[in-house]
C-alpha cells in the first residue's frame, strides 16, 4: 500500500474521486493525509468524512515559499507519505521540494498539454476555439503544468458550450483519469525516461486505429 498525501484548495471533487477509487480497491493505495492552503476548502470536509486525517497550513502565514514548503514537507514527512498528489492545489511548487519526493508528486491540469497550462485551462482553450479540450495527469517537475504526461482525455467542444459548461464536462473526465493514473502508479506499473512515461502491461492493438474526432458528421 502506497501512503498516499493530497495537497487542495478547494472543492477537492478530485480528491473525492480518489477517496472513492480507494475505497473500491482499485488504488493500491491509503490516504494518509489531506492539506489545504485554505481553511475554507470544501475538499477538507470530504476528508473529514471519509475518516482521512487533515491539515491546513495557509501560505500567508509563513514568510515566503521556502517557509510554507518547509512545513508541507515536515507534515507529509511526518505522515510518511511516499506519493503526493496535486487536486487542485493553487500553489506553485519549487525545487526544494520537489527534490524531497522525485518523480512521486503527480498533478492534474484541465486542459491537453502542452496547450493552456497556468490557471484558467479549460477557458483559454475555449476562447481559442479548439475542437477538443480535455485534462493531462502528470509528473510534478519544476516548470509549472510541464512534467511527463501519465494519461490524457480528450473531451470535445459542443456548439452551445461556454466556458463553464465546457469546464464541467472537463471536470468529469477529470474524475475518470486521475484515479486510473494513481492506480497505475501505485500498482509500479509508470516507468518515466526523460519526458515519457510508459505503461507497463497495457494492449495496445484496439488503439492503433482510434481517433477521437470531435464534429460526428
Ligand atoms: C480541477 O479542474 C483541476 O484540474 C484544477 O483545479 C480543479 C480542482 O477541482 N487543477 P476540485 O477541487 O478537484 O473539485
Amino acid at each position: 500500500m502506497i501512503r498516499i498525501g493530497i495537497l487542495i484548495s478547494g472543492s477537492g471533487s478530485n480528491l473525492q474521486s480518489i477517496i472513492n477509487a480507494v475505497r473500491m480497491g482499485t488504488i493500491a493505495g491509503e490516504i494518509v493525509k489531506v492539506i489545504s492552503n485554505d481553511e475554507k476548502a470544501y475538499g477538507l470536509t470530504r476528508a473529514a468524512e471519509a475518516g482521512i486525517s487533515t491539515e491546513v497550513v495557509k501560505h500567508g502565514d509563513y514568510a515566503g515559499r521556502a517557509a510554507f514548503e518547509e512545513k508541507l514537507l515536515s507534515v507529509l514527512q511526518e505522515a510518511a507519505v511516499e506519493l503526493v498528489v496535486l487536486a487542485g492545489f493553487m500553489r506553485v511548487l519549487g525545487a526544494g521540494f520537489l527534490a524531497a519526493f522525485p518523480d512521486r508528486v503527480i498533478n492534474i491540469h484541465p486542459a491537453l498539454l502542452p496547450s493552456f497550462p497556468g490557471t484558467h485551462g479549460q477557458a483559454q482553450a475555449f476562447t481559442y476555439g479548439v475542437k477538443l479540450a480535455g485534462c493531462t495527469v502528470h509528473f510534478v517537475d519544476e516548470q509549472v503544468d510541464h512534467g511527463p504526461i501519465i494519461m490524457q482525455a480528450a473531451v470535445p467542444v459542443l456548439a452551445d458550450d461556454d466556458a463553464d459548461r465546457l469546464a464541467a464536462r472537463i471536470l468529469r473526465c477529470e474524475h475518470k483519469i486521475f484515479p486510473l493514473a494513481l492506480a497505475l502508479y501505485c500498482a509500479g506499473r509508470l516507468r518515466i525516461e526523460k519526458r515519457k512515461v510508459s505503461i507497463l502491461g497495457v494492449d495496445e492493438t484496439l488503439l492503433e486505429d482510434q481517433c477521437l474526432i470531435s464534429c460526428p458528421v
